[in-house]
């Protein structure tokens, strides 16, 4: 089954998300798609009990790198948990940028993840001067080696790798089908070299930036990619529907 995983951001209070979901489940069947709702902290719990048994997941956006304590504004491991969460998003190039979180915070937040059974989807991916100067692979090799530094190969099973390319993040600018596939090589490649050519194949790699109901029929047949992330495009029930019955 595809893997879709959906970045609210920091769109939806709690009222329009409960509005929202209720729209999205009454028209949602389950089965098609392996779906994961990641909405704001505040939305969790009402997710959490709308979503029971409807065959939707729901994930988180960030996570601290921390265990607990004096750490202000931070949402631990163990409290997304609790709300329900099943997958948390770590790396995600906003994050990267704006909070300056580094390879080395990352690696905390992926084993604090798992410490907490929580499953990561993993973002990474290169800005438009780096692809400009051709260091891309350069780049996922290094983001990849950092956030996976010290995991154990069956810890794999529960991270998902979302190659998100950061000059496609929320401009409407895609890569061409064949560069996603290259990337994905890439990514198996850095896998493979770094715990097994099984590992390499079993692990679930995704594509996010700029994904919509248009384009999508463009990259669902990608070769070795196993699904997709997309931001803006799921703020609207209609749409994200619309991109499942694509997938
Ligand atoms: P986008 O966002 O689909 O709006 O480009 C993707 C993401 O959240 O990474």
């Amino acid at each position: 089954m595809k893997i879709l995983i959906a970045n609210f951001k920091m769109n939806m209070t709690p009222s329009q998300s409960k509005d929202y979901l209720i729209n999205f489940l009454s028209r949602y069947e389950s089965g098609k798609v392996d779906l994961t709702l990641c909405m704001p902290y505040t939305s969790l719990y009402i997710e959490k009990f709308l979503c029971v048994n409807r065959g939707v997941k729901v994930g988180a956006q960030n996570i601290a790198d921390e265990e607990d304590g004096h750490n202000t504004g931070e949402i631990s491991g163990k409290m997304l948990k609790d709300s329900g969460v099943e997958y948390v998003i770590v790396g995600h190039n906003e994050r990267r940028k704006k909070f300056k979180e580094d390879g080395k915070s990352i690696n905390k937040k992926i084993k604090i993840a798992l410490k907490n059974r929580l499953g990561v989807v993993l973002c990474v991916g290169e800005s438009l001067i780096e692809r400009n100067t051709l260091k891309t692979y350069e780049v996922l090799k290094e983001q990849l080696k950092s956030a996976l530094k010290g995991l154990y190969e069956n810890e794999l099973e529960k991270i998902i790798v979302a190659y998100e390319p950061i000059w496609a993040v929320g401009t409407g600018q895609t890569p061409q089908p064949k560069e996603i596939e290259d990337a994905v090589k890439e990514i198996r490649k850095v896998i493979s070299d770094d715990f097994s050519e099984i590992s390499s194949k079993n692990i679930c790699v995704v594509y996010g930036g700029s994904v919509d109901s248009k384009n999508i029929r463009q990259f669902k047949n990608c070769k070795d990619l196993d699904g997709f992330l997309v931001g803006q495009a799921c703020l609207e029930p209609s749409e994200l529907l619309k991109i499942i019955a694509y997938m």
